[in-house]
């Protein structure tokens, strides 16, 4: 399998140990808010049964997720995953949160990075979408980055506090990837 390790992080399976280390990132607001499949209040027995599931969803190949692992830190600080993929049409959706404490290191970026050699190298997909809250500028900036383009909007998707919510949607596509991380 390719190799998911840079510089400043590796994607690597979840364990069971993991979880009271990223129940407290994800749990935190400033990044629970843009999650939307996320329970919330959440709780260590939520980040307990997410190992679970990755695992299972893993082994019959229906999303991969992975821990970011700084590798400073040797922990988890963040998590990324290629979800609900449609292998006939070979497309799936992205998902990512990077914990508070490590926001602006770079960290998303070369995990998003490392997550399409998985997608489009390894898994043979030929689309990668991802779908964000209007409001989320750090992520559509993160994905423009990355070399996703935008694509759409659905309108007032969301309802969060009491606001309603436009979600845009980005995609990229097997030829449009560019390896290298620059
Ligand atoms: C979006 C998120 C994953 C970015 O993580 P990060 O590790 O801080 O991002 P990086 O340091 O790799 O930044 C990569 C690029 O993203 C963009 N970016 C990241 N944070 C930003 C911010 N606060 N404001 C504007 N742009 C930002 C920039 O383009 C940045 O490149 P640059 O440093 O050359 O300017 C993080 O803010 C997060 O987890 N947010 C909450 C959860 C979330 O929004 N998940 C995505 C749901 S669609």
């Amino acid at each position: 399998m390719l190799r998911l390790q840079g510089n400043l992080v590796g994607l690597r399976i979840l364990k069971k140990s993991d979880a009271e280390v990223f129940c407290p990132l994800v749990a935190d607001r400033r990044v629970a808010r843009y999650l939307s499949r996320l329970p919330q209040p959440y709780h260590i027995e939520d980040a307990q049964a997410w190992v679970k599931t990755t695992r299972q969803q893993a082994r019959r190949r229906e999303s991969f997720s992975f821990g970011i692992e700084g590798q400073r830190e040797k922990a988890i600080v963040g998590m990324i995953s290629l979800m609900e993929i449609k292998w006939e049409d070979g497309v799936a959706e992205l998902g990512y949160w990077v914990g508070r404490p490590y926001w602006r290191r770079g960290y998303a970026y070369e995990a998003v990075h490392f997550m399409l050699r998985f997608a489009f190298e390894e898994l043979k997909l030929y689309r990668v979408f991802a779908q964000v809250l209007e409001t989320n500028k750090a992520s559509s900036n993160l994905l423009r980055k990355a070399g996703f383009v935008p694509e759409g909007i659905s309108r007032k998707s969301r309802f969060q506090n009491g606001r309603r919510l436009d979600m845009v949607s980005f995609g990229l596509l097997r030829p449009e990837f560019r390896p290298s991380k620059s």
